[in-house]
């Protein structure tokens, strides 16, 4: 019998290593995307929002896109990631999109969506945690309704953007801390894991020449290619580091992930702006599941998966 589909909803600065993340999530055969909500981040909203309804039309998502927070919570951040490109998507040109934006806020639209799917919405959120706090500020019963929150962002060791603090969390360290003192269950893939499990470059060109001449092979391997977040992986390969993707990884198989449990405080002083601080010493604190290591092989796989999955769809 066939297993259910978890029903998710994609909650994303777009951005190279999120728009892959989409593109595994939507391949996997595991997941039931209700919707995509762009948000501020690896570059400016006027990007990101635009970005999320391109990719949902090149990728064939049949969801909506709500637009979310167009600023941080409370102080604005200008810092872009420039190793995206300048419009968010590297040197991948995707048309202009013509489907509108959903009419609520994401904020609202992941509230409405998570009492539609009665407690079972899972929130994969690979930006800046804006609109999930803005979703536990506007809507304080949201913790009932939402299952967890699988989150790209922070670090257990070190961060990528002061010695402390990762992109997504220094961004918006404000949202970060609501969002980790709401209860609702968070699993965090973490510069910790996603520094050492990037996707070496051998293992995309191999991929790459098995797609062969399709648009999304072409665009993957050029999302890849004008991507410039490297970093030599736990095998010892140089590798394109898909952050994103291993939040997709623990949300499609949880198997393949190894895990351990922690209390994650998210600081906001000057000095340690950011930081998502691990305490162990107290078991009944514990609100994070920390995700330590991953089966590259299994990880493989879900590239393997996606590709042969667009190449379905033909030129
Ligand atoms: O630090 C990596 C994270 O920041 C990823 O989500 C990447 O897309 C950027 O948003
Ligand atoms: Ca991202």
């Amino acid at each position: 019998m066939q297993e259910k589909k978890i029903p998710v909803i994609i909650d994303t600065d777009p951005g190279v290593d999120d728009a892959i993340a989409i593109m595994i999530a939507a391949s996997s055969g595991k997941l039931d995307i209700k919707g995509i909500t762009p948000v501020d981040g690896n570059v400016k909203y006027y990007h990101t929002f635009p970005n999320a309804l391109r990719l949902v039309e090149f990728l064939k998502l049949d969801c909506p896109v709500a637009k979310g927070a167009e600023t941080q919570l409370e102080k604005p951040c200008p810092t872009t990631a420039s190793c995206h490109g300048k419009t968010g998507l590297g040197s991948v040109e995707l048309p202009e999109p013509t489907t509108p934006y959903h009419e609520k806020r994401a904020w609202d639209f992941i509230y409405d969506t998570a009492r539609d799917c009665g407690g079972e919405l899972e929130i994969i959120a690979i930006g800046p945690l804006t609109n999930i706090a803005k979703l536990v500020l506007e809507h304080p019963d949201a913790k009932d309704y939402v299952k967890r929150i699988i989150c790209m962002g922070g670090s257990t060791e070190e961060g990528n953007m002061t010695p402390y603090a990762e992109f997504n969390f220094w961004v918006d360290p404000a949202a970060a801390k609501v969002v980790f003192e709401s209860g609702i269950p968070i699993v965090l893939a973490g510069l910790n894991v996603t520094l050492k499990t990037g996707i070496s470059f051998r293992f995309i060109d191999q991929l790459c020449e098995r797609a062969g001449a399709s648009p999304y092979a072409k665009a993957l391997k050029e999302f890849v290619s004008s991507y410039s977040d490297t970093h030599d992986n736990k095998e010892g390969e140089h590798a394109s580091v898909v952050h994103d993707a291993t939040a997709v990884m623990y949300a499609v198989d949880p198997e393949g992930c190894t895990t351990e449990r922690c209390h994650i405080e998210i600081k906001v002083d000057e000095e340690q702006y950011g930081r998502s601080y691990p305490t162990y010493d107290d078991p009944s604190s514990y609100n994070t599941t920390v995700i330590t290591d991953l089966d590259m092989r299994r990880y493989e796989q879900l590239y393997l998966n996606m590709m042969d999955y667009f190449n379905s769809f033909g030129e």
